[in-house]
């Protein structure tokens, strides 16, 4: 028996003004499929999936719904056809529980006034068929972001959804929060749906997908069984080329302390401890890394650091000073940068409406205090940052919203690295970039650390930490577990470290 065709999409082509998005895009995903969407930044993959949930309308070509020929004039044409698109910045009401927000622009609810204990029923009728899990009456301001998700994914279910796209559901999720998904989207698929994936983590993409078709620069290239390839290959279908994956790592010089963190506590909302004791320096010309399993304390100690957040107690010496307690602004003033990428890339001190230039004034670290930044000079700055990381905009009067996500999230980190700092503290750079793209930001930290600056990287991929960094402190529920060189250290050892057990041997602190 032949499976059936889901989706097809064929020949279709989408410009904006003189971006050409997608061009004569083939794309076929049968029920009880997994079909990841594979593509650098900016090749198109998000434009693809748009047209599929009605939110944008091809230029040419014709996409086929379960044999039938669609032409949808809005999303509400796409949800009625059983699609139900999770995106990847969610569209979910802070302030409303999650019942109320499964609620919320239902066009399959004729009544208004459905019954709350039969809303109750069918979504834990849904929760238990695919093996989710959701407290109906919890508000989405209390959620994390796997529970959010999951609301989410319910969400398209309680309408219908047989197909399901998910526009890079991992970016921000833990390792436990991805296996969970994982679980939920085999679930799925063996409950006969289609799922279309888009994530830039090639080992997820071997782990999760049946076949994956890999985009380059809005062409389709190739459709493949993900059982029948390898990574490199896959790699060279998305960039064009061989690449070479290498990080060309330098000694570093630990030549002086540019933080000394001592006795450092802080506590959070509910009194318990984010950070407990948490002592170690910071030299310029290394990068010292952050490993643990997420909400260890990773964010609190870049935070404090960064004055966003006070502490208990303790100390942070900056060049023989103590910051603790001064304002941000005074702490970006001294030379501490922080390009933390956030959950929601565009709410962090980026304006989606102003374009390249104006983002980086926005910021402006360049200029004296009281000195604004004039704007010839952002635009070379603008322009440097865009060649440097290479990030794929008509022009640097772009607005960036109109950018990709993985090219908005590189003017984010170009302007805080072009700002000259002496201390950089950076959480998950990497998060959303295509392959290529995060060797380029592993490069750019080192060129920092040859510069002198002291760099800290919070990472969640033990092998680029490992590669990367000069040494690596462990912390594991606010605690630090060790300080490690991984150059003496296994990823077994420091995995053990980061459930909490003791190093042997291998710290220099
Ligand atoms: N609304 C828009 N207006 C103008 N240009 C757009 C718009 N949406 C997307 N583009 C452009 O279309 C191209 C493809 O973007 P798209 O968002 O589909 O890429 P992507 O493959 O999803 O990339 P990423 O991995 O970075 O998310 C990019 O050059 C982008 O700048
Ligand atoms: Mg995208």
């Amino acid at each position: 028996m032949e499976a059936v065709k889901a989706i097809e999409m064929k020949q279709i082509s989408k410009d904006f003004g003189s971006v050409q998005a997608n061009q004569n895009v083939n794309l076929t995903v049968y029920n009880g499929e997994v079909h990841a969407l594979l593509g650098e930044n900016g090749a198109g993959k998000s434009t693809l999936m748009s047209m599929l949930s009605g939110i944008y309308t091809p230029d040419s070509g014709s996409i086929f719904i379960n044999g039938k020929e669609v032409d949808f004039s809005s999303p509400k044409d796409s949800i009625d056809l059983g699609i139900g698109m999770i995106h990847q910045h969610f569209k979910l009401i802070d302030v409303m529980t999650a019942k109320e927000n499964i609620l919320l622009g239902n066009s399959n609810e004729k009544g208004l006034f459905i019954n709350n204990k039969e809303l109750t029923k069918k979504i834990k009728a849904i929760s238990d068929q695919y093996g989710l899990d959701l407290k109906p009456d919890k508000k989405v301001y209390e959620m994390s972001v796997g529970e959010k998700q999951t609301l989410e994914i319910i969400k398209v279910l309680y309408r219908g959804a047989k197909i399901l796209i998910m526009d890079e559901p991992t970016a921000v999720l833990t390792p436990q929060e991805i296996q969970r998904l994982f679980a939920i989207i085999r679930n799925m698929k063996e409950q006969g749906c289609a799922i279309v994936i888009i994530t830039h983590k090639l080992n997820e993409v071997m782990e999760i997908s049946d076949r994956i078709t890999v985009l380059r620069r809005g062409e389709s290239i190739q459709t493949v069984e993900t059982k029948g390839v390898e990574v490199p290959a896959l790699i060279e279908m998305m960039v064009g080329k061989k690449v070479d994956l290498a990080l060309n790592k330098t000694p570093a010089t630990y030549a002086k302390k540019v933080l000394d963190v001592d006795n450092l506590w802080v506590s959070t909302k509910d009194n318990k401890h984010a950070l407990e004791n948490i002592t170690f320096s910071l030299h310029s010309g290394e990068i010292l890394g952050v490993a643990g399993v997420a909400g260890s304390g990773q964010k609190e100690i870049c935070e404090v650091i960064a004055g966003l957040i006070p502490a208990e107690k303790g100390r942070i010496f900056f060049e023989n000073e103590n910051i603790l307690g001064k304002t941000p602004r005074d702490i970006i003033r001294m030379g501490i940068r922080m390009g933390f990428i956030p959950e929601d890339r565009l709410g962090m001190g980026l304006v989606g409406s102003m374009d390249i230039v104006h983002n980086i004034i926005l910021k402006d670290y360049h200029s004296q205090p009281g000195i604004f930044l004039h704007r010839g000079k952002s635009a070379e700055i603008a322009k440097k940052i865009v060649k440097q990381l290479d990030i794929q905009t008509p022009s640097i009067h772009y607005p960036i919203k109109k950018l990709s996500g993985g090219n908005i999230q590189k003017v984010l980190l170009g302007r805080e690295i072009d700002s000259f700092p002496k201390v950089l503290i950076t959480a998950y750079p990497a998060r959303g970039l295509d392959i290529g793209a995060s060797y380029k930001i592993y490069d750019l930290l080192n060129e920092q650390k040859e510069k002198g600056v002291g760099v800290l990287f919070v990472g969640e991929d033990l092998d680029v930490l490992m590669d990367l960094c000069d040494r690596i402190m462990v912390f594991c529920g606010g605690k630090m577990t060790g300080i490690v060189n991984p150059d003496e250290m296994t990823k077994e050892d420091i995995g053990l470290l980061m459930a909490g057990g003791t190093a042997e041997g291998g710290s220099n602190s």
